[in-house]
């Protein structure tokens, strides 16, 4: 749609991977490449909202005509968003957020042992579940990537997390998931509605994402 639907609209959009330090030369992460986030900015603009993207490390280059905050940790995610939540009244969270992080990160490089090595992972902050505990009349919308019961494990994080949206991506899918240009997702409402969309460009999707959300608001 090349319609100016969300003109007056503040979009705040995580994207990306979250990085959690071991160490100075080492790092946990996973393999979310910040695609499909970056694809909702760009449309969300292009749409005429007032777009604020979060984004963790990613090759991407920086979208133009947005609000850009660059982080590395969750926990530096869950306070830059939390500092960004109250302005704005669409919240997207396609970010691949780390569940854990190294109990502490070392300051120096740690030297190889002729033992193995158990690191401690702590929990991280939930940034959607805290998101949807102070939701007034916002929408927030979550991502779910899964491997296998999609469906069902997406209807309970949307329930769990008290989203309007949650976008369910099937990792086994041919064309979806982690640094492809294409997607495949279900869309699942909060009255459970479910659509499954064809295979299409991460572009594609985010139009889809979009205008469901246009329609809902
Ligand atoms: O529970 P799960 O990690 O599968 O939920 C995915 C959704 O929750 C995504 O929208 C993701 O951005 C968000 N999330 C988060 N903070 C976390 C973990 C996930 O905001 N620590």
């Amino acid at each position: 749609s090349m319609e100016a639907d969300l003109k007056g609209k503040k979009l705040l959009i995580t994207a990306g991977p979250t990085i959690e330090a071991i160490d100075p030369v080492r790092y946990l992460t996973n393999h979310s490449t910040g695609k499909m986030g970056y694809a909702i900015a760009e449309a969300a603009h292009g749409r005429g909202a007032e777009v604020t993207l979060i984004s963790g490390p990613t090759n991407l280059k920086p979208p133009a005509g947005m609000e850009f905050i660059r982080v590395n940790t969750a926990e530096e995610m869950y306070d830059r968003v939390l500092e960004n939540f109250e302005e704005n009244d669409i919240i997207i969270k396609s970010a691949a957020v780390a569940d854990y992080r190294p109990e502490a990160t070392h300051p120096q490089k740690m030297k190889k042992q002729d033992d193995d090595l158990y690191i401690k992972l702590v929990r991280n902050p939930d940034i959607l579940m805290e998101l949807g505990k102070r939701k007034g009349n916002k929408y927030l919308v979550g991502f779910a990537a899964e491997t296998n019961d999609i469906i069902e494990y997406a209807k309970n994080k949307l329930k769990k997390k008290n989203l309007d949206l949650i976008v369910a991506n099937d990792l086994t899918e041919e064309g979806a998931g982690f640094g492809k240009d294409t997607n495949v997702v279900y869309l699942i409402d909060s009255k459970e509605d479910t659509t499954k969309l064809d295979k299409m460009t991460k572009l594609e999707v985010a139009h889809k994402v979009l205008d469901k959300i246009v329609k809902s608001i």
